[in-house]
């Protein structure tokens, strides 16, 4: 039997994001490590997940947190070294749960070897690595682009007299994909970590790679304010040029055949918000998989969940990830509300995704009905805190996570079970309420929903290649489907609302507010909560 004729390990899976800085500190100094993430398995297996995709943790001068990598096939001292890598992935694998890394690709950091080497003049063998250019005649960037991070997306070199470029920080230059040294280069990076255990890798800034061979402008929607937030920057124009170019399959076709010789998840960080745009990074014959981020950005309202579920369900099916929340995002349940209505909606939307095809993901602390942490303006670490007038920065969804409460041992304060000393990112105290150790354990809590509903899917017929029909009228606060023998259903408003089942159904899992009349087929949500059913 071949590769090809097993089902992919990722399909039916359930996976676990972990922000490997924040996640578990082993050693008492502030920093999330493996051996942390390791002391942690058993509580990952017992909540029903099936693979870690664990943030970059390569040697980096943490520029962008780690997103700059200076040396792709080794581990940060912060973290631990190879040999707790592999120990991770031997005790991961043992039970059960894959290990997923993250790969940067775009860019490296201004630290890497390359690029130090790049940086000495036109003449230097790595210069081609990354992308130069002569200014513009009256002088500035060679083009209109402008970063993720807010500025133009070029520094000029004062060595050479030239500019390079980067879709995010100045520290962190994109390489130049065009040249076939790097294809080669990165070739070995991914068979080193595959050949190591690596059961998949997340493509960071997968639609970025290649970039328009003639370096055109962009078209300008909007005035670009260079001082403005950054998000309404980059908005300003229409990324035809710098992103999403189509050649950037051709890579991806390329890794596919490694990957596939590793029976390897190969997906990406596709950060396009249509649907159809999705689909076309999805061909099938490079990633395996996608993000979709369309649910990050909603407001609460049913026809903005439906607008954001329903069409890439339809059009991209598989090859999805779902996800609420992630490093990048104020939390789910703070947008959502900041209480438990919004933990309640997050709950809501994970059990939609959960038996929609495709693979959901939740990111650490979410089964923990986690807000955003409070990170005083002046401990905000992330680079782009100043300029993301939106949302203020990442920070908030980055804080430690809080296993229990803060105990003052011997004179040691631990803060939230974490760490003995300041952990690198300072926050306010978590509530008790909100710990680990509060909630495991105790059915009406967050992570028991989450816990159950995790088993409740593992427990269900497998749904691979069922399509899905949608039995809710389109419009109102309810939405419903059906994929094979299971249904699934979420009142998304605070109203109670009535719903009318077959007899034949059973309910398998539901949420507080979920209540069966005395008729039994006659289900009333008093409230955002949700519910799945088992035909017979
Ligand atoms: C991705 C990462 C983000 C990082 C950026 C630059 O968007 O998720 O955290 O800042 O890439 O590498």
């Amino acid at each position: 039997m071949t590769l090809s004729d097993t089902k992919p390990w990722w399909q039916g899976s359930f996976g676990y994001q972990i922000y490997i800085r924040s996640f578990a500190d082993s050693n008492n100094d502030g920093y999330g490590d493996f051996q942390g993430i390791r002391s942690k398995i058993p509580y990952l297996k017992d909540l029903g997940i099936d693979f870690l995709w664990i943030t970059p943790f390569y040697p980096s001068p943490m520029a962008d947190w780690g997103y700059d990598v200076a040396e792709y096939c080794d581990i940060d001292s912060t973290f631990g070294n190879l040999d707790d890598f592999d120990a991770l992935v031997g005790q991961a694998h043992e039970s059960g749960i894959k290990i997923v890394a993250d790969l940067v690709p775009n860019h490296t950091s201004d630290q890497h070897k390359w690029f130090k080497e790049a940086r000495k003049g036109p003449e230097n063998e790595f210069r081609d690595y990354y992308i130069w250019k002569d200014p513009a005649p009256d002088g500035g960037p060679p083009n209109n682009w402008v970063a993720y991070f807010g500025g133009p997306a070029w520094t000029f070199d004062e060595t050479s007299g030239q500019y390079y470029m980067h879709l995010f920080l100045p520290e962190q230059p994109d390489l130049n994909w065009r040249n076939p040294k790097i294809l080669e280069e990165f070739d070995q990076i991914l068979r080193f970590w595959l050949e190591r255990g690596v059961d998949g890798f997340r493509i960071d800034v997968a639609g970025g790679l290649m970039k328009d061979e003639q370096f055109r402008s962009n078209p300008e929607i909007t005035p670009w304010d260079p001082e403005g937030d950054r998000w309404e920057q980059f908005e300003s124009f229409e990324h035809r040029y710098d992103i999403f170019q189509e050649d950037n399959h051709e890579i991806f076709r390329r890794w596919r055949s490694i990957f596939d010789e590793h029976g390897a998840y190969l997906h990406g960080e596709t950060y396009i918000l249509e649907p159809s745009g999705l689909a076309e990074l999805l061909p099938g014959d490079g990633l395996h998989g996608g993000f979709w981020f369309e649910p990050m950005h909603i407001e609460w309202d049913p026809d903005e969940i439906r607008r954001s579920v329903v069409e890439v369900s339809d059009l991209v099916g598989e090859s999805i990830l779902w996800a609420a929340g992630s490093h990048d995002m104020p939390r789910s349940p703070t947008r959502f509300g900041n209480d438990d209505t919004g933990r309640f909606r997050t709950l809501a939307l994970n059990t939609l995704f959960s038996f929609l095809p495709g693979v959901p993901v939740i990111y650490q602390g979410e089964e923990l009905g986690l807000i955003d942490g409070d990170v005083p303006e002046e401990h905000k670490l992330d680079p782009v805190a100043l300029n993301d007038k939106q949302f203020g920065g990442r920070d908030g969804c980055r804080t430690p996570m809080p296993w229990s409460s803060s105990s003052n041992e011997g004179g040691h304060l631990i803060i939230n079970g974490f760490s003995e000393v300041q952990p690198w990112l300072i926050s306010k105290q978590r509530d008790a309420s909100e710990t680990a150790e509060a909630q495991i354990g105790k059915p009406d809590s967050w992570h028991s929903y989450y816990k159950e509903l995790l088993h409740t899917r593992r427990s269900l017929p497998d749904l691979t290649g069922l399509e899905v029909t949608w039995l809710d009228s389109g419009q109102g606060p309810i939405l419903w489907y059906e994929r094979g023998p299971v249904g699934v259903v979420i009142n998304t408003s605070s109203e109670s609302e009535l719903v009318k089942l077959s007899l034949d159904s059973e309910i398998v899992y539901k949420t507080p507010q979920v209540e069966m009349t005395e008729i039994g087929e006659e289900i009333v949500i008093s409230g955002v909560g949700a519910f799945v059913y088992l035909r017979d």
